[in-house]
């Protein structure tokens, strides 16, 4: 009888070979599951990934995410066919913001550059005209005021985003629409207190999806990608890391000597980027998925406003990939 570990190496060993078969590209969140990160050949965050889906030659790309990156990923490769392993992960906080109401918001403020944030789908990507991740808000924001000459933007779906980028650009008004992560936002201020209280020496880092309280608190705040890469680069020993369960998951299995600890834990799970197992990535890679599709009114106008995020300068690029060295020291 094969046991189930067994099992679970035969599915990976099967994935690998039908990737070169069709020369497929794997691309994986890391708020995915950690055995889901390290089949992919690239994982990182949605900056990261965004970047790897412009510049593969791969023909095919298997996205393990949720519905708006598997977009954004044909958006940026219109010539390949990518799915979505699992085609029922969506994102709550994408779903916030609809066609009506991003139509009154922009009536409400007439003639303001829109900034979308990457968590939105292609139709409302098709009515902005800037789009970014939380890796590059700030950069973002600050390029849209100075190429529209307006020292005041739009910026959409989530208000928690949008105050941590007031933060960093108080030249530039930033008005936003009222969406949120109901993953971030479940996690509590007091779990973050008792957490420091416990061991005072913890550093915290915290996702600008977070509400602004714990925010506040944290020693460092990036994306999931800048997060990674700030613990591992830290020499402490001990972190409270305030997003998504996925990444203290990465961290733990990279740098097994340190702890790093998610607040709230049970409820800081995103159960859409927990719905892709390795049977997903498998069955996409023979074909048994349906390939995403950009209704042709509206491609032109959402990878307008997704080619805007990729003019601004780059920084570092924001993508791992599986084989990167865990820090040990
Ligand atoms: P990034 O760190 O990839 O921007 O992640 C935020 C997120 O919520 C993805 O769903
Ligand atoms: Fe959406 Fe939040 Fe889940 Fe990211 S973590 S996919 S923003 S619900």
């Amino acid at each position: 009888m094969v046991n189930p570990a067994e099992r679970k190496q035969a599915l990976i060993k099967e994935i690998k070979a039908l990737k070169k078969e069709k020369s497929a590209l794997i691309l994986a969140h890391l708020y995915e599951r950690v055995d889901v990160q390290d089949v992919a050949d690239v994982y990182g965050d949605s900056l990261g990934l965004s970047q790897q889906a412009a510049e593969t030659d791969a023909h095919t790309i298997i996205f393990c995410g949720v519905h708006f990156m598997a977009e954004t990923a044909k958006l940026l490769s219109p010539d390949k066919t990518v799915y979505l392993a699992n085609p029922n992960a969506g994102c709550p906080m994408a779903d916030m913001i609809t066609p009506t109401d991003l139509a009154k918001f922009k009536a409400e403020h007439p003639g303001l550059p829109v900034l979308a944030y990457v968590n939105t789908s292609a139709e409302i990507k098709a009515m902005s005209d800037y789009c970014c991740t939380s890796a590059n808000a700030s950069d973002v924001a600050r390029f849209a005021a100075k190429e529209t000459s307006s020292n005041e933007i739009l910026f959409l779906p989530d208000r928690n985003l949008a105050r941590y980028v007031q933060t960093q650009v108080p030249e530039i008004k930033i008005t936003y629409f009222d969406g949120f992560c109901p993953t971030h936002m479940r996690m509590e201020v007091g779990d973050v207190v008792k957490l420091k209280k416990e061991y005072p020496d913890a550093a915290i880092l915290a996702h600008p999806e977070c509400d602004d309280p714990i925010k506040e608190m944290a020693d460092f705040i990036g994306s999931t990608t800048a997060i990674v890469k700030a613990a591992k680069a830290s020499d402490k020993r001990v972190f409270i890391i305030c997003t998504e369960d996925g990444v203290s998951q990465r961290l733990s299995q990279d740098c097994p000597d340190r702890l790093f600890i998610t607040p709230t834990r049970a409820s800081a799970i995103c159960p859409n980027m927990k719905l892709t197992r390795l049977e997903n990535i498998k069955r996409s890679l023979m074909g048994d998925n349906t390939p995403i599709e950009i209704p042709e009114e509206i491609f032109d106008k959402a990878k307008a406003c997704i080619d805007s995020m990729m003019r601004v300068p780059r920084g570092e690029k924001q993508s791992l990939t599986p084989e990167h060295h865990p820090v040990t020291a």
